[in-house]
């Protein structure tokens, strides 16, 4: 079971514009959290907004963890507005993580803009537990919007930079970065961001032969598996729907499992 609590906010900052790191103390949530897992967060206690807001979970620490988040509406700009020292509600840990293949020869990340929000646990962990580190794909509209590149050096991993407008990296998208990284059969390829992009990253990974696991968003109301609000269409049948459930089958699927078709 998931557990509800009210954490303390340790740190809240802007990061770049418009993106926030909400850092708390949580030992509960945190004992229990893997990297590719997400939270649901209570914006602003009371009924409006009345949903949540599901987040990933950025970073894992000794007692607490951190949200890297974008403002994009009310629930969000809300969000932003809570002070460290205060509390926020958070529901978690929730759906599955990203799975770590030990018996891989590389790992690759391939992040879209905000989607690069899963990835810095998850590289610490696959240092962690396969001994080997990480690459990297940042892909963001402009050099601005490329966030966690200096973590990850710091951590030691090479990254490759793609942007809209040529203003850091190649002027590409995140696929073409990552071909050029010739990912290879013994190469799992990890991505998050906008669906169309997941859509190319899984098309280079099929003719690459690279197994890739995609991190989906959908909007989300109950994040539990109730409400079926999260829903996307699936290749395989499962419990006789050709649908999968983001929040609880997911977040994270084998991209051979989605029909990217729509995307
Ligand atoms: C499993 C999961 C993990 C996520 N992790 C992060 C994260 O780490 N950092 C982060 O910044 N965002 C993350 N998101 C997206 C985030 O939940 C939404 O951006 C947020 O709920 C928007 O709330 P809002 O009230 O600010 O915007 P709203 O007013 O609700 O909507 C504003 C705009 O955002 C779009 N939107 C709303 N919800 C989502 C959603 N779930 N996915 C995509 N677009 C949405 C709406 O269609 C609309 O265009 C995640 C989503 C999921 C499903
Ligand atoms: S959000 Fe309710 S089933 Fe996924």
């Amino acid at each position: 079971m998931p557990h509800v609590l009210d954490c303390e906010i340790t740190a809240h900052q802007e990061v770049a514009r418009g993106h926030y790191r909400l850092a708390v103390c949580c030992p509960e949530i945190t004992a229990e959290a893997l990297p590719g897992q997400f939270c649901m967060v209570e914006v602003r206690p009371g009924l409006h907004p009345f949903l949540r807001r599901p987040m990933s979970i950025e970073r894992l620490f000794a007692d607490g963890f951190s949200i890297l988040y974008k403002v994009e509406g009310e629930g969000t700009r809300l969000l932003s507005s809570l002070p460290a020292g205060g509390t926020v509600n958070i529901q978690g840990p929730l759906g599955k993580p990203f799975p770590v293949e030990a018996a891989a020869e590389r790992h690759i990340c391939v992040a879209g803009g905000i989607g690069v929000a899963p990835f810095p646990a998850l590289a610490e962990a696959l240092i962690q537990k396969t001994g080997r580190t990480p690459e990297i794909v940042l892909a963001a509209r402009n050099e601005r919007m490329l966030l966690c590149e200096r973590e990850f050096r710091q951590m030691g991993c090479r990254v490759s930079l793609a942007t809209d407008d040529g203003s850091a990296g190649r002027k590409g998208f995140a696929s073409d970065a990552l071909r050029e990284l010739s990912p290879g059969p013994g190469t799992v390829v990890y991505c998050c961001g906008p669906m169309p992009m997941m859509r190319a990253v899984h098309g280079v990974c099929a003719e690459t032969g690279a197994r890739c696991y995609a991190s989906l968003e959908a909007v989300m109301a109950c994040g539990d598996g109730v409400c079926m609000g999260c829903v996307v269409e699936a290749n395989v049948e499962i419990e006789a729907e050709r649908m999968v459930r983001v929040c609880s089958d997911g977040p994270v699927f084998d991209s051979t499992i989605i029909n990217w078709s729509s995307y």
